[in-house]
């Protein structure tokens, strides 16, 4: 009899047990936010909001050599793509995407997904990119562009510096 409820009561416990294991594995699985706490967009000063300018100013979707303003800006990325494959013709401070839905420069790494999908996916699991804050609580990503020119995003070499001195160079 005594035997039994011991029995009973280890089953329990071991069961007990197993469940408290389980949980933390499923609740990763689940754990994929929706919103994502993200850095600033790295905007240079002053050139945000975009309307400032672009309010009044007649679009143009010729693509050109920009020379008035953002002559710094040359797109590097996805051959035969123009500004307008991102940027909003009527709506300068906003992105969209290629079905036409807005996304604000907060949420940029969903633009970047159409294309990109599989490292939106790693950066949303902490795998691609650089995410910081609790492991289970809040946490702080870095946003695609943060570390890529959305206008030219491949890395470009380091310049490697020179050896140093050996010893018996130095005097
Ligand atoms: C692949 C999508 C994409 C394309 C194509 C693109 N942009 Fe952008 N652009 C972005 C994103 C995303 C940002 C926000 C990055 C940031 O916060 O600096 C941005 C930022 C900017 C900014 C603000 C830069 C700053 O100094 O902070 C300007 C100006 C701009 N784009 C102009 C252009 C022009 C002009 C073109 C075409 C020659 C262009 N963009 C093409 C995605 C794009
Ligand atoms: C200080 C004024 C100013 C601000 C702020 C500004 N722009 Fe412009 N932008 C211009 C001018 C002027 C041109 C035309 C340049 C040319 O034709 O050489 C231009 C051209 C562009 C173009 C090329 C297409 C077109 O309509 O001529 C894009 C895309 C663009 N700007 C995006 C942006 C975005 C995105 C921002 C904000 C992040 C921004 N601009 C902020 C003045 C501005
Ligand atoms: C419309 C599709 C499209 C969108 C949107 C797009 N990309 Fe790209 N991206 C491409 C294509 C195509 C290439 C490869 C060809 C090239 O380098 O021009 C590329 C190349 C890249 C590369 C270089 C990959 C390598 O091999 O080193 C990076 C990094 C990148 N994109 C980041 C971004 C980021 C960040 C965004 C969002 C701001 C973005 N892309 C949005 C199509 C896209
Ligand atoms: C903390 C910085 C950082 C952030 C944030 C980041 N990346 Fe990257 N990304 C890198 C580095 C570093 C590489 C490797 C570059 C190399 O090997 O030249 C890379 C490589 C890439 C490549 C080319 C290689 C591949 O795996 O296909 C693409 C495309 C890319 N990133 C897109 C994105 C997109 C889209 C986002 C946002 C969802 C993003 N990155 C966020 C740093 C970052």
């Amino acid at each position: 009899m005594k035997a039994a409820r011991l029995s009973a009561l280890a089953l329990a416990a071991g069961l007990l047990l197993a469940f408290s294991m389980c949980r933390p594995v499923r609740a990763a699985d689940e754990e994929i936010p929706k919103h994502f706490f993200v850095a600033p967009p790295p905007f240079s000063e002053g050139i945000f909001p975009c309307s400032q300018c672009h309010k009044d100013m007649p679009v143009n979707p010729k693509p050109r050599k920009l020379e008035q303003m953002h002559d710094n800006i040359q797109l590097h990325h996805m051959p035969n793509g123009w500004c307008f494959e991102c940027h909003t013709p009527r709506d300068r401070d906003v992105l969209h995407l290629a079905n036409g839905s807005t996304v604000k420069f907060e949420e940029s790494y969903n633009l970047c997904g159409q294309c990109h999908g599989t490292v939106l996916r790693d950066w949303k699991v902490g795998l691609h990119g650089k995410r910081t804050g609790s492991w289970n609580g809040d946490k702080q990503y870095m946003l695609c562009v943060s570390c890529h020119s959305p206008h030219d995003p491949v890395f470009k070499p380091l310049k490697p510096l020179p050896p140093p001195l050996a010893p018996a160079e130095i005097k």
